[in-house]
């Protein structure tokens, strides 16, 4: 495992070092193909470049302030970009470039209204996405983290007919809202697992034709599902969108499997169906607070399992995004078009 030594014997303070006009802000160390490039594109163009190299984000008033005069900035989804920030930047600002597809984090009106360019990276990280929620999906309906427990709590006595009982996938009915390519590479996955797939997005006319899936409406997704699996991205209309009502319609024997945002899930609520018998289990990659605290009482269910946020988290997937990053960084600061501006 590369550590904050090896990054330093890397990338010597000269690299780090600010100049006060015109620099490059990193919120954090990127996979390395990524930050040569940005390191390289820096160099021959004479450019300041700041890597904030601590294992932890910069808290937001020291993210203001080593950003401030900054030509671009690399940004990850722990970063709150909003209007103060980019006021405090100051106009030098041209691009922010975003290691991630979501960008929740930034307020994109704010950054339009003062033309500065946002990148971040679709498709590459799709289908570890997708792979990570079929592995909550299937580890949730088999039990395995519940199952690993028993075993270390010393429960594996002898073959047992009737304990640890899980739900079939086969046959089952996987409901996906928000269809877009994560949304459909999880449809696919289920379809190879010969499960029946309703998909809910507001683009999509309930009841018309899409790739292996039966459009249908919010309502009816969740009543018919087996599996909700969530790929919408957060904004106003989906904050909180799987609230008590929600999760009211959704079978007791249903699971909850959340690798978009947490706050399209309002937690509170979530909690208490798990507890009270609304909902079967939940399988979260994303959460609300992010992260979890370690003895959040989510963490003490036997029918729960989270992940710290790992949807893109392969190696070949995080050097691909870091690359995208450094490319729309550097498109940015030519004032180029990003290769993959946010639309
Ligand atoms: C990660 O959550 C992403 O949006 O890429």
């Amino acid at each position: 495992m590369k550590t904050l030594l090896d990054y330093n014997a890397r990338y010597p303070p000269f690299w780090r070092a600010k100049r006060m006009s015109g620099h490059v802000f990193v919120t954090r160390i990127i996979p390395a193909p990524g930050l040569d490039r940005v390191r390289d594109y820096c160099t021959e163009m004479d450019i300041a470049l700041d890597v904030w190299g601590e294992r932890l984000p910069p808290p937001y008033e020291v993210l203001c302030a080593r950003a401030s005069g900054a030509v671009g900035v690399v940004t990850t989804v722990n970063d709150r970009i909003d209007a103060f920030f980019m006021n405090g930047v100051g106009a030098t600002l041209r691009v922010i470039s975003q290691m991630a597809v979501g960008v929740d984090n930034i307020d994109l009106g704010a950054a339009r209204a003062r033309s500065i360019a946002i990148g971040h990276t679709p498709g590459v990280l799709t289908d570890a996405t997708a792979d990570l929620t079929f592995a909550l999906l299937l580890a949730s309906a088999r039990r395995l983290y519940e199952s690993t427990r028993y075993i270390e709590e010393g429960e594996w006595l002898t073959w047992a007919p009737a304990e640890l009982l899980g739900a079939d996938i086969s046959g089952a009915t996987l409901g996906v809202i928000g269809y877009g390519r994560i949304g459909q590479a999880v449809a696919r996955r289920a379809r190879a697992f010969d499960m029946r797939v309703l998909a809910y997005s507001p683009s999509l006319i309930p009841g018309t034709e899409v790739s292996g899936a039966d459009t249908v409406s919010l309502d009816r997704l969740l009543r018919e599902s087996d599996f909700v699996s969530l790929h919408c991205p957060l904004n106003d209309h989906t904050r909180h969108l799987i609230d008590a009502d929600a999760l009211a319609k959704m079978q007791p024997s249903a699971r909850l499997i959340n690798t978009a945002r947490g706050g399209v899930v309002d937690t509170a609520a979530l909690y208490e169906a798990l507890i009270t018998g609304g909902l079967a289990g939940a399988a979260l990659d994303v959460t609300d607070p992010e992260p979890l605290p370690a003895d959040h009482p989510l963490m003490k269910l036997h029918n729960v399992i989270v992940v710290p946020h790992i949807g893109s988290a392969t190696v070949a997937t995080r050097d691909r995004m870091a690359l995208m990053t450094a490319d729309n960084l550097i498109a940015g600061l030519r004032g180029d078009p990003l290769p993959h501006a946010v639309g």
